[in-house]
């Protein structure tokens, strides 16, 4: 008989809905944070039936519980898009819910974002530039705002050491810059760097970052040369432009011939034809090979001889009556 009043005391609380207590809680309810997100996180009551539904509310220090994931069946909910302040502090809490029944709430820990918040690893690159290496850090990306903007005074600690010998390893400290020429290489040499992100707000540094090789150049000469033929280069350049610059009234008159007439060619080229070479040739008839014609120019001979224009006129007319002789005729004349 007891057992079966038992039974029926369970049915009855059983069909009350959503009576606290008739579910356990969920346990290890804790919020964690890493590279400002906010992910609430439980673990399910030990022996609690299967197909138990979660919902989650979380409060900033400054406003009420809001609700936060509901109805969800894996035992983590994120908070990161839920409108979060990288400057709050968060607590959140977590209850179980099967059909009609419900646990009881269970409270998180709380955290204070900047200052708990775990910072990832920054991301490490070394570039080769003759005996030294430079190292280019680059920030974890933060899931709200960004590493700069939360931790303005956030430095790097850089250690390095030369490959197998990391028992000699050098450390730089308080670094801020995220470009940095590491100068007191060996040459032809391989050196490892490793970096930590360290902010004053946050008493956790960042998780390191993957250790990175890179080599050192060997030759000491293979540096200058290199600058020398860029240079040698440069300054033929800056030559060149310069005398294009300096000297472009002659370069664009050489490449436009018709400007370089001298200007008693452009008068004679240019006045109406009243002198009688002009008329001459206007009246000469087109022949053949008419270029020894235009060889035509007033020689230290035919000026001695007399007007060479009348030389011109005649051999037009020679070469009307027989343009084969007159050919001969005209450069005997001119030459
Ligand atoms: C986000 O939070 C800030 C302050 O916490 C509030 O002023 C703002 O209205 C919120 N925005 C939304 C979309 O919830
Ligand atoms: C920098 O990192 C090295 C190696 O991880 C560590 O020993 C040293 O204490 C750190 N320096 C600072 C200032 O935190």
């Amino acid at each position: 008989m007891s057992a079966s009043r038992a039974a029926l005391v369970c049915c009855f609380f059983c069909l009350v809905p959503g009576v606290p207590g008739t579910l356990r809680g969920p346990a290890r309810a804790h919020l964690t944070s890493t590279n400002m997100d906010l992910v609430f996180r439980w673990e399910p009551a030990p022996g609690a039936p299967t197909g138990l539904t979660y919902s989650t509310e979380y409060r900033s220090s400054a406003t009420p519980f809001r609700p936060g994931c509901v109805k969800i069946s894996t035992p983590e909910c994120d908070l990161t898009p839920f409108n979060i302040s990288v400057y709050g502090m968060y607590t959140a809490r977590v209850r179980a819910q099967l059909g009609d029944q419900g646990s009881e709430w269970v409270l998180s820990n709380n955290i204070t974002l900047d200052r708990e918040t775990s910072i990832g690893s920054p991301s490490v690159s070394l570039l080769s530039i003759g005996e030294n290496l430079e190292l280019v850090i680059k920030d974890p990306k933060f899931r709200v705002s960004r590493l700069r903007s939360v931790y303005s005074s956030a430095t790097y600690n850089i250690t390095y050491w030369k490959k197998n010998q990391e028992n000699k390893a050098r450390n730089v400290p308080d670094v801020q810059q995220n470009r940095v020429i590491l100068d007191d290489l060996a040459p032809s040499s391989e050196y490892c760097v490793q970096v930590q992100i360290h902010t004053v707000k946050n008493p956790k540094p960042s998780f390191p970052s993957e250790i990175t090789c890179g080599s050192t150049a060997g030759e000491k000469e293979s540096p200058w040369v290199a600058a020398l033929v860029v240079f040698v280069v440069m300054a033929a350049v800056v030559a060149l432009v310069v005398v294009v610059v300096l000297r472009w009234k002659r370069i664009s008159h050489f490449l436009c011939p018709k400007h370089v007439l001298p200007e008693y060619f452009k008068e004679s080229l240019l006045d109406p034809p009243s002198s009688s070479l002009c008329f001459v040739m206007q009246n000469c008839p087109p022949v053949e090979e008419i270029n020894h014609q235009v060889d035509v120019v007033p020689s230290a001979r035919m000026l001695e001889e007399g007007d060479p224009l009348k030389a011109v006129e005649s051999s037009c007319r020679d070469q009307l009556q027989t343009p084969g002789e007159n050919r001969q005729h005209v450069s005997e004349e001119t030459l």
